[in-house]
């Protein structure tokens, strides 16, 4: 496609996240206050064919790997469809999931059939009671059920993403490194990162540096793996074990500058940073008849006022931004 989503500092936009949703059927601590939050009206939620209409339009610009997101995408009723309908978008290469697998196992044998390829599926602790402290719903085992369920069907690899929070799961990181000894899964340790409404403050946070020293003095040796320039994540092999473990450090080592990624949010805004206010509605203009060529330039228009970089960690924290809930990560 020679007509990329380019910002002005060069960087190519290939990979389209699309929250699906603003509900949840966890209320994780590190993602959205536990009152909950403001849902938008339904009526003012991306309908299906709206959602496949603007997917096309970024696939047909030069997206070649959209991720569903939410809120928790499986608690959409259509989602099968939906992936079904993305699935056959021509230039799509990689239809992903993030989700947190409470449902997931029973879902997956037909959004693998719907054309679902890849999978992220979250999981902070290995204790049961700390689950539920955390997502303040119960569901751990679940969780575990539907990370074998995507093992078994073939997704490979499976990632664990599994936020690091000082005080809570920061004891675990062996037994989270241990887990890929059998388990052909790619371990994620993220460092946590300030949203509205979520218990943020720079003490909860676990550096990068320090996970990894952690890891060095259990005696495991790490291998670096060379990853792509636009990956969120630094990856590394573990000596004799079949999964591998990353880690994804927006905090002290921010990626921005190998940044691809845009979002869509569910009430049809569209996000050019994870972080910061600054949004713009494509569901509007929609609504009121604009074409896609209209479109498409709201998009270029958005994309070329993306900053270099995210702010920085003590800034981010003050800066106004929506609950994780609705950005989807
Ligand atoms: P892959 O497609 O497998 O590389 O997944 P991903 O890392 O893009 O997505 P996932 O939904 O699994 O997110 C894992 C973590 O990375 C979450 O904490 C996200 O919030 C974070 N993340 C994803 N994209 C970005 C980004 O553009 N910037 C920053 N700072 N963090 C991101
Ligand atoms: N900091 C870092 N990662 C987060 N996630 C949710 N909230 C945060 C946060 N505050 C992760 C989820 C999910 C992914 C989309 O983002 O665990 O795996
Ligand atoms: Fe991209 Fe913004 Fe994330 Fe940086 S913080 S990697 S610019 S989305």
């Amino acid at each position: 496609v020679s007509n990329m989503l380019v910002d002005s500092f060069g960087r190519k936009h290939t990979y389209l996240r699309i929250s699906l949703t603003e509900r949840c059927n966890l209320r994780c601590l590190y993602c959205m206050p536990a009152e909950g939050t403001e849902l938008t009206p339904s009526p003012q939620l991306l309908s299906q064919n709206e959602i496949v209409r603007l997917a096309n339009i970024f696939v047909s610009s030069g997206v070649n790997k959209i991720r569903l997101t939410g809120g928790e995408p499986t608690v959409r009723k259509d989602i099968d469809d939906i992936c079904l309908q993305l699935s056959h978008l021509k230039g799509l290469k990689t239809l992903a999931m993030t989700t947190n697998g409470i449902t997931l196992a029973n879902k997956l044998p037909r959004l693998k059939e719907c054309g679902l390829t890849l999978l992220n599926i979250s999981l902070d602790t290995l204790v049961p009671a700390k689950f539920e402290f955390m997502t303040r719903r119960r569901g751990h085992e679940r969780v575990l059920n539907s990370i074998d369920a995507a093992i078994e069907l073939g997704y490979s690899p499976v990632k664990v993403n599994c936020v690091v929070m000082r005080g809570f799961n920061d004891d675990e990181i062996c037994d989270f490194v241990e887990l890929t000894r059998e388990k052909p899964i790619n371990v994620r340790f993220i460092e946590f990162m300030p949203f509205d409404g979520n218990v943020w403050n720079s003490k909860k946070l676990v550096p990068y540096s320090e996970i990894m020293d952690i890891v060095v003095r259990s005696g495991k040796e790490f291998q670096r793996i060379q990853d792509h320039p636009t990956e969120t994540a630094k990856n590394f092999r573990v000596d004799g074990h079949q999964g591998t473990v990353s880690f994804i450090t927006s905090m002290t080592e921010h990626f921005c500058a190998g940044c691809n990624r845009l979002r869509l949010l569910a009430d049809g805004n569209f996000k050019v940073c994870l972080f910061g206010p600054s949004e713009v509605s494509l569901r509007d203009p929609m609504r009121h008849g604009a074409d896609d060529t209209e479109l498409k330039k709201i998009i270029e228009a958005a994309i070329k006022r993306k900053k270099a970089a995210h702010a920085g960690m003590f800034d981010l924290a003050k800066t106004p931004n929506r609950p994780m809930i609705h950005i989807g990560g």
